[in-house]
């Protein structure tokens, strides 16, 4: 039988989703965008680090016009009273009254994109869209609208395809969980 485990750091992970099943995935995904932002022009901001490689590939699938930008979210611990602040790091985009595709590389809690939405909002596109490869439905404690999700996934860390354990996995064709 094929050895399907990997080590990364001081974790064993097992071979979750295959790279056939992700590319076969973010075709169907690209085609449901193709049709839902026909003879439109989005902007697709993608959400570094770990949506790179998602991104690329849903992006070349795409046949629309798309124009795509990356961002960095950097979290703070911020005055006491307010908490962490999520704040971006190179949108230069002029937002208004364009039709913005955020990619994510996966939603856990939610957290994340629940704090940075209402910047985004606060340009007035005209409209706003999520396109999440992964989405832990239990683990989501956050409201939001998941436009396109690729994978409902249980509540268990993953690696790879861009996906990170403390900086390494990000370069593995596959999706891992941990054992
Ligand atoms: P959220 O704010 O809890 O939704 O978390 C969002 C971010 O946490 C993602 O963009 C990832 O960078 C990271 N993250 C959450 N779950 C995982 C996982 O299972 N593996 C790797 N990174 C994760």
């Amino acid at each position: 039988m094929k050895e399907t485990l990997i080590q990364v750091h001081d974790k064993t992970f097992d071979i979750y989703l295959s790279e056939e099943k992700i590319q076969q995935r973010v075709k169907e995904m690209a085609a449901d965008i193709n049709k839902d932002y026909k003879n439109k022009k989005p902007l697709f901001i993608a959400i570094l680090n770990g949506s790179f490689m998602f991104a690329s590939d849903l992006f070349k699938q795409l046949t629309i016009e798309a124009e795509l930008c990356f961002i960095k979210l950097a979290s703070y611990k911020g005055m006491k009273s307010s908490g962490n602040v999520v704040t971006s790091i190179g949108l230069e985009d002029d937002l208004f009254g364009r039709d913005v595709v955020i990619v994510e590389d996966i939603v856990d809690t939610g957290k994340t994109l629940h704090r940075f939405l209402p910047k985004l909002i606060h340009q007035q596109p005209k409209s706003l869209t999520i396109a999440t490869l992964l989405h832990k439905p239990e683990a989501t404690e956050y409201e939001l609208t998941l436009d396109y999700v690729g994978f409902s996934i249980p509540k268990k860390f993953v690696v790879g395809y861009g996906l990170d354990y403390d900086g390494l996995g990000r370069n593995l064709k596959e999706i891992y969980q941990v054992v």
